[in-house]
């Protein structure tokens, strides 16, 4: 691959905030070499890429996806990764989640990927985290409903087998090609970052729609933009210089190096992609003093790296962006580190945008404790006993 390197970086405190990336090249070959732009552009090879993705798991949520689109989104991802589904599909009436159990089985007969499959609503995962007190997950006994709670079990699933690269990449992608580009493009990041603490986010060159029976390109999406203005306030505010460096607010598909993902504290649902953002400004940012000072040596890294291919997915309509939205705001609302004027400012964004709920703040999300507090041995040895749904294929 050959991708920009960050024209602009904004410090605040130990988090280095990259500005987009352009990929320019998609695959550059086996080779590193140094192209005539070499002060501008980075030249990866496929086979240092290969490197990182044997070091990668690669995070599959699903919930009542097409079965079709689930096996397109496995079979963008590459081999060489570890591949973890976490389904909240539905068991009943029609048990979806097995028929996603048998596309898999029969899509590894022809692959022989690793893939590890497991259903979120398993009693057997609830009495896992119980057994280590992580509580915080749990809701009448099983584990709570949410993107962010599937992520949390896969990541200790990736713990478990001892990967040093986490990425996510939703179900409902229709292009595997773009899954493809992902992870190269995760791949990329953690090779260009200076630091063992790093995270990489996609940014969309497009979002198509259909409008008025034309194709059109959007370039961002109707919560990311909102979001994106707020993180940029929030920075703003202690910076003191405007800033528009976040364009990743609410960027699903991302990737974070363990040994950062395994110190980050997540918030339940669709508040997630914001909240990690936010969660690395408190702990790392130094307006709080911070509880890792070794992190505060080595610096964190954020890349924001633009896709060449068009991001095309489900469009589960308004009340869906309504929730993300509000999840979103509200992760950076009740931040301790968001200054009263930028609530404010929430405040009336929300009250336009959602007027159902005028002059109410938005909820306070859930907090996931940090993956390095569980006890993992305790973990995957109770995961292993009692987890009827857990498979492993390959
Ligand atoms: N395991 C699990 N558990 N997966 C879930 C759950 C759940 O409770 N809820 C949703 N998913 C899966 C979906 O099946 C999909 O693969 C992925 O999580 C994202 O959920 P969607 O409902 O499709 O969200 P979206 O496409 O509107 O929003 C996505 O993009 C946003 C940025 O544009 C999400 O990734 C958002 O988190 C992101 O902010």
């Amino acid at each position: 691959m050959i991708l920009e390197l960050p024209r602009r970086t904004e410090h605040f405190g130990a988090v280095r905030l990259h500005d987009v990336q352009r990929v320019y090249e998609l695959d550059s070959g086996t080779r590193k070499f140094p192209t005539k732009a070499k002060e501008a552009v980075a030249t990866i090879s496929s086979d240092e890429i290969e490197r990182i993705n044997q070091k990668m798991v690669i995070v599959v949520p699903v919930k009542n996806e097409r079965l079709k689109l689930l096996e397109g989104v496995l079979s963008g991802i590459p081999h060489d990764c570890h591949t973890i589904v976490v389904s909240n599909s539905s068991r009943s009436p029609v048990d979806r989640f097995m028929m996603e159990k048998q596309m898999i089985k029969e899509f590894n007969h022809f692959v022989e990927d690793k893939i590890t499959l497991v259903h979120q609503q398993d009693p057997g995962i609830a009495e896992a985290f119980a057994s280590i007190g992580y509580n915080s997950i749990l809701q009448s006994g099983l584990v709570r409903d949410g993107k962010a709670e599937g992520m949390i079990i896969a990541m200790l699933l990736g713990k478990m087998l001892k990967k040093e690269y986490v990425g996510f990449i939703d179900a409902d992608n229709y292009v595997p090609g773009a899954v493809h580009e992902y992870v190269e493009i995760y791949a990329a990041g953690f090779i260009l970052s200076d630091s063992p603490y790093s995270m990489v986010r996609v940014s969309w060159v497009y979002k198509p729609k259909i409008a008025e029976d034309k194709l059109f390109f959007p370039k961002w999406g109707r919560v990311s933009d909102v979001s994106n203005r707020y993180m940029n306030h929030l920075i703003e505010s202690y910076t003191g210089f405007g800033s528009e460096i976040i364009k990743t607010g609410n960027a699903g598909e991302h990737a974070i190096s363990m040994r950062l993902a395994d110190l980050l504290f997540y918030a339940s649902g669709f508040a997630v992609e914001t909240y990690e953002l936010v969660n690395i400004l408190e702990q790392f940012g130094g307006v709080i003093p911070p509880a890792n000072p070794a992190v505060m040596l080595s610096g964190v890294d954020i890349f924001q790296i633009e896709t060449r291919n068009p991001h095309l997915h489900e469009d589960k309509g308004d009340g869906h962006i309504q929730e993300m939205l509000s999840s979103s705001l509200g992760a950076i609302y009740h931040s301790p580190i968001c200054p009263p004027k930028v609530k404010k400012s929430i405040m009336d964004t929300l009250d336009n945008k959602t007027p159902v709920r005028k002059g109410r703040k938005p909820n306070l999300p859930t907090i996931l404790e940090p993956p390095l507090k569980v006890d993992i041995t305790r973990f995957v040895a109770t995961l292993r006993k009692k987890a009827q749904t857990l498979t492993e294929f390959g």
